[in-house]
């Protein structure tokens, strides 16, 4: 089996051969090819993820190429990895919407719509691609922002499904408070890629989230970066991005007063590659932990061999809504479990969603429905008519000044500025 991953020469791919050398059963691979533009990082990461391959026995051929063409032919399955201007861009995502009061974040935020407008025409590029040369190939997109990029693809009408791993991680971690193996815990899990709340805590289908606030709600709290006041009162576990909204100029303060998680990821990245580049290093750097992307090769392996394997078992997954929250469009993409097999992922019925998480959730959906059409269309108007229905901006005249600096900030990536 054959899988591509473009943006192959991620410092994260390691994470991602781990896993497939790991789970090899689950995900019989006989062909990785790594697709980048950036032939050196491209040339050390292949280096590294074949040197690890032969070390756990693992017969897959790793393919390092520029050519999408080349990479994507014969694949089953294309992840998308990649970053629109890498850590400088993610920089200014960071760091300009603070100079207007407002949370600066890749994905949330003003700086998650920056990403969108520099990510999505790449994006839908690279999937018309998919479609030529490989045309049965299931588009598995790991790219942020992954719910309005997913919602990108569905729209052309690409096979894709987003995958994030902020769900797999909060089953891993509540599994080790509840001392279970995790395939036993399964999450209530609701809402838009990172705009998340675990409603529920399931063990062998009996939901013990009131137990495991009360015993662990102390450490759960902690790793949010939330009140545990607040977590007890709501009697559910925001994911962590809901810190950006619950305690917006908490945040904006502490992001002031520090380096940006851009500028941490780049040195981190040096080192890494510096790593990477050691021939006598033939296993993932413990270093690469302290990257958000924990577990993420766990949550691919699994969602590509359900969707191959027609398992049609149930993934936290982003899909279309179709009816699933009445309160948002049937072409809404959302983040919830869903049964994988070999038509797809179909999002399981939710309970349903108070209106404490509801009207969130609809507020930004409606935003990432703008962010789309800005992010296809183009125009200064657009974006700013996005950003003025984003709950964290709002202001009319602080969304004309971000307007102003991001598209300033990014014009190399943005043909129509
Ligand atoms: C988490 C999120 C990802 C994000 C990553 C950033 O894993 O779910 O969507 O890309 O964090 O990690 P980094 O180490 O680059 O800050
Ligand atoms: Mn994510």
């Amino acid at each position: 089996m054959k899988l591509a991953v473009v943006g192959g020469g991620s410092t994260y791919t390691p994470e991602l051969i781990d896993g497939f050398a790991r789970l090899r059963d689950e995900l019989p691979l006989t062909e990785i090819a790594l697709v980048d533009p950036d032939r050196s990082r491209l040339e050390l990461v292949a280096g590294l993820s074949r040197r690890m391959l032969a070390r756990a026995g693992h017969g897959a051929k790793v393919v390092a190429t520029t050519s999408v063409q080349e990479g994507v032919e014969g694949a089953q399955a294309v992840l998308f990895q990649l970053r629109v201007g890498g850590q400088a861009a993610r920089n200014v995502d960071e760091t300009l919407p603070t100079q207007c009061g407002c949370v600066g974040q890749e994905t949330t935020g003003a700086g998650g719509l920056a990403k969108a407008l520099r990510t999505v025409p790449v994006v839908l590029g690279l999937a018309e691609k998919v479609r030529r040369h490989a045309p049965e190939a299931w588009i598995v997109d790991f790219t942020n922002p992954v719910g309005i990029v997913t919602r990108a693809l569905l729209d052309a009408g690409h096979r894709a499904i987003g995958l994030c791993n902020v769900a797999i991680g909060f089953q891993r971690r509540f599994a080790g408070h509840l001392g279970v193996e995790p395939s036993r815990v399964s999450l209530g899990h609701v809402g838009l890629n990172h705009l998340t709340w675990e409603r529920s805590v399931a063990v062998d289908g009996v939901d013990v989230l009131p137990q495991l606030l009360a015993e662990h709600g102390r450490a759960i709290a902690d790793d949010i970066g939330l009140p545990l006041e607040l977590v007890t009162r709501l009697g559910v576990v925001p994911s962590y991005y809901l810190r950006y909204f619950y305690a917006h100029d908490l945040v904006v303060e502490e992001q002031r007063a520090k380096p940006s998680r851009a500028a941490e990821v780049a040195a981190m990245e040096a080192e890494l590659l510096k790593l990477y580049a050691d021939p006598a290093v033939d296993t993932k750097p413990a270093l690469l932990e302290k990257r958000g992307g924990a577990f993420y090769s766990e949550a691919a392996v699994a969602l590509i061999a359900s969707l191959l394997g027609d398992r049609g078992d149930t993934q936290v997954v982003n899909v279309r809504n179709a009816g699933t929250l009445p309160f948002l469009p049937d072409e809404a993409v959302i983040e919830v479990p869903a049964v994988v097999g070999s038509a797809g992922a179909a999002p399981l019925p939710v309970p349903a969603v108070e209106p404490l998480y509801a009207g969130l959730i609809a507020n930004v959906s409606a935003y990432e429905s703008l962010a789309l059409e800005a992010a296809v269309q183009g125009g200064a108007d657009r974006v700013r008519n996005a950003l003025l229905a984003h709950p964290l901006i709002g202001q009319e005249a602080v969304a004309g000044e971000l307007t102003r600096l991001l598209l300033e900030a990014n014009r190399a990536h943005l043909p129509w500025v």
